[in-house]
C-alpha cells in the first residue's frame, strides 16, 4: 500500500461561514489547493457529532456531523469532490472510546441491567491501570455505583469489545461510511481496544516514570495488560475483512505505540492494518546519523510487502519545525527526506509552508489535556519534548496576510492565529518559486511520476562527510541516488558512479559536479 497523505485538522483549516471555526465547506473550497500540491490522499481528523470536549475525538454520534462543521450533505459532497479530483479521503475512526454523551454511554451508566450495561468497561473496584494522559483511568459513576475505564480522558469511556454487540455496532459504523465512498480510516489509539479479560494489574516500573515516544503514559507502570493485547491484532484482521469487502480497495492506518516487533503485529501477515504511524520521526535529530539509523531499522522491520510511514508533525505534538529552530532551509531538507525515503509521507496541513507552533500558555489552553498539567510551570512545558498543550500545533492555517491569515472573517477565531504569517502563508509561497511550498510541490510531482520513489528499495550509501546523508532507491533496473547536505556549508562528495540526470535539487541545480551546496539536496538518476 502506497500513497501520499495530507492531514487536515478541520477546526483549523478553513472557515467558510465566518464563525471562527473551520468546516467541511471550507475544506471543499480548498481541495484544488491540495490537489495542486500533488497529494493523493487526505486524512481528516474527526468531525462527527461531538460535545467537542476533545475537539471531535469524543464522538457522540458516528452517524451525524457536528453542526459547526456542516451537515451530512456536506460530508457526502466532500467525499464526491475529493473523488472528482482523483484523490482519496480517509476519515478518522475513534473506536476505542465514545463521548460520555453518546447515547450508548448515557444508557449504559443508568444501571447494571440496561441493554447497553455491558457496552463499556465497568467494575466495582478499579485495578491499578493508569490513563495515557494524567494518572486516573477509572472514574466513579454515582448512578450506577461502579467505576468505568477510560484510556484517555474521563469523558471518553472505553467501549467493551469483548461484547460482540459492540464490535458489530462499530463495524456497522465503518460500513456506513465505506458505503458512502470513504477510502479508509485512520484508527485512533488502536493499541488500546482490548484489555486483559481478567483485569490483571500492570507491573510497576521505575523506568517508566515519564511518557516516552514508544510508550505514552508513563505513570510508573508497564502497560502490559491494558494495551497491545493479542486480541487487538486479531481485531485488526477482522477490521481488514470488513474493509476488504469494498471496492476499490480501502486503507487502514493505525495509531499504535510500542517497539517495532509489537507494532508490526497490527499489520499481520499483510492481512491486518495496511499501515501504522511511526512516530519516532516526530522526535528526529537533524543529523544524518539519526536518519541512517531509521533507514536501517525500517528496512529491517518493514521490508516489502510492508511499508513504513514518514511523519514529522501531527495535531498532537509540537510542529517539529521547532527542532530545527523554525528554519525554512532545514525544513526543505526534511521535505526532501519525506518524499524520497521509503515510506508513506504524511504531511500535517501547514507543514508545507513551515508553520511554526503557537504560543498559547497552558493556563489559556483549550486542549483538555492541559488540565491535569496545569501545575507545570510554563517554562518547563516549553522545554518538554512532548506537548502538554496541543493548541500550539493546532492554530489556524495561514492562507495569506489578510485578517486572521485568511482563515476566517470572524472577529475571533477558535484559537489565535500565529504572529509569523509574513513568510509563512500559502499565497506568498505559491508566488515564490524558491519557497518551501514549491519544494514540496516539486518533490510530490517527482514522486508521482517515478514509481521508484514509492516502491523502490532503499540502501544507505557511505559518504565521506558526516553531514551528508546518501542513499539509493532501486526498482527493477533503475536506480536513483539521493544526497542531502545537513550543514550550511558547501561539501564536496564526489561519486564514483556515472550520473545520467539530475532530477531534483532544492536550489534548482541542473548539473551535479560533486559539490553539494549548504542545505541543498539532490536526486540523481544513476
Ligand atoms: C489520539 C488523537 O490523535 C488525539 O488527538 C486524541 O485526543 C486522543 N487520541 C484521544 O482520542
Amino acid at each position: 500500500m502506497n500513497t501520499t497523505i495530507y492531514q487536515i485538522y478541520p477546526r483549523s483549516f478553513y472557515d467558510s461561514n465566518g464563525d471562527g471555526i473551520g468546516d467541511l465547506q471550507g475544506i471543499i473550497q480548498k481541495l484544488d489547493y491540495i490537489k495542486s500540491l500533488g497529494f493523493e490522499t487526505i486524512w481528516i481528523s474527526p468531525f462527527y457529532a461531538s460535545p467537542q470536549a476533545d475537539f471531535g475525538y469524543d464522538v457522540a454520534d458516528y452517524y451525524s456531523i457536528a453542526p459547526e462543521y456542516g451537515t451530512m450533505q456536506d460530508a457526502e459532497k466532500l467525499i464526491n469532490e475529493v473523488h472528482h479530483r482523483q484523490m482519496k479521503i480517509v476519515f478518522d475512526m475513534v473506536m476505542n472510546h465514545t463521548s460520555d454523551q453518546h447515547h450508548w454511554f448515557l444508557e449504559s451508566k443508568q444501571n447494571k441491567t440496561n441493554t447497553k450495561a455491558d457496552w463499556y468497561i465497568w467494575r466495582d473496584k478499579p485495578n491499578n491501570w493508569k490513563s495515557i494522559v494524567g494518572p486516573k483511568a477509572w472514574h466513579y459513576c454515582e448512578t450506577r455505583k461502579q467505576y468505568y475505564f477510560a484510556s484517555f480522558l474521563p469523558f471518553q469511556p472505553d467501549l467493551n469489545y469483548r461484547n460482540p454487540a459492540v464490535k458489530k455496532a462499530m463495524f456497522d459504523v465503518c460500513r456506513f461510511w465505506l458505503q458512502k465512498g470513504v477510502d479508509g480510516f485512520r484508527l485512533d489509539i488502536f493499541n488500546c481496544i482490548y484489555k486483559d479479560k481478567d483485569f490483571k494489574n500492570n507491573p510497576f516500573s521505575i523506568l517508566h516514570a515519564f511518557p516516552s515516544e514508544d510508550y505514552p503514559g508513563g505513570n510508573f507502570q508497564i502497560r502490559k495488560y491494558s494495551v497491545n493485547q493479542d486480541e487487538n491484532f486479531e481485531f485488526a484482521q477482522e477490521l481488514r475483512q470488513v474493509v476488504d469487502a469494498f471496492q476499490p480497495p480501502r486503507l487502514l492506518i493505525g495509531e499504535v505505540f510500542g517497539k517495532h516487533d509489537l507494532k508490526k503485529k497490527y499489520l499481520g501477515n499483510n492481512n491486518g492494518l495496511h499501515l501504522i504511524f511511526l512516530f519516532e520521526m516526530l522526535f528526529y535529530k537533524f543529523k544524518p546519523s539519526f536518519f541512517q539509523k531509521k533507514i536501517m531499522e525500517f528496512n529491517q522491520h518493514y521490508a516489502a510487502p510492508f511499508m513504513p510511514t514518514t511523519v514529522f508533525s501531527n495535531h498532537d505534538q509540537f510542529r517539529s519545525i521547532r527542532r530545527i529552530g523554525n528554519s525554512l532551509e532545514k525544513a526543505k531538507i526534511l521535505a526532501t527526506l519525506q518524499f524520497t525515503l521509503r515510506g508513506v509521507p504524511t504531511v500535517y496541513a501547514g507543514e508545507e509552508i513551515g508553520m511554526t507552533n503557537g504560543t498559547i500558555s497552558i493556563k489559556n489552553g483549550k486542549d483538555p489535556i492541559t488540565k491535569p498539567y496545569s501545575w507545570v510551570p510554563q517554562f518547563i512545558a516549553n522545554l518538554l519534548p512532548v506537548a502538554i498543550n496541543r493548541d500550539n500545533c493546532r492554530t489556524p492555517m495561514q492562507w495569506n496576510t489578510h485578517k486572521n491569515a485568511g482563515f476566517s472573517t470572524a472577529n475571533e477565531t477558535w484559537l489565535p492565529v500565529n504572529k509569523d504569517i509574513e513568510n509563512r502563508n500559502v499565497e506568498q509561497q505559491v508566488n515564490n518559486e524558491t519557497s518551501l511550498l514549491h519544494v514540496f510541490k516539486r518533490l510530490i510531482k517527482l514522486r508521482n511520476e517515478n514509481e521508484i520513489l514509492s516502491n523502490g528499495s532503499i540502501e544507505l550509501v557511505k559518504t565521506n562527510h558526516q553531514q551528508i546523508l546518501a542513499f539509493t532507491r532501486t526498482l527493477h533496473n533503475e536506480q536513483l541516488m539521493v544526497l542531502l547536505n545537513f550543514s550550511k556549508v558547501n561539501i564536496s562528495n564526489q561519486l564514483n558512479v556515472p550520473i545520467k540526470a539530475v532530477l531534483f535539487s532544492i536550489k534548482g541545480k541542473s548539473i551535479f559536479n560533486g559539490v553539494l551546496e549548504g542545505y541543498d539536496a539532490v536526486i540523481l538518476k544513476i
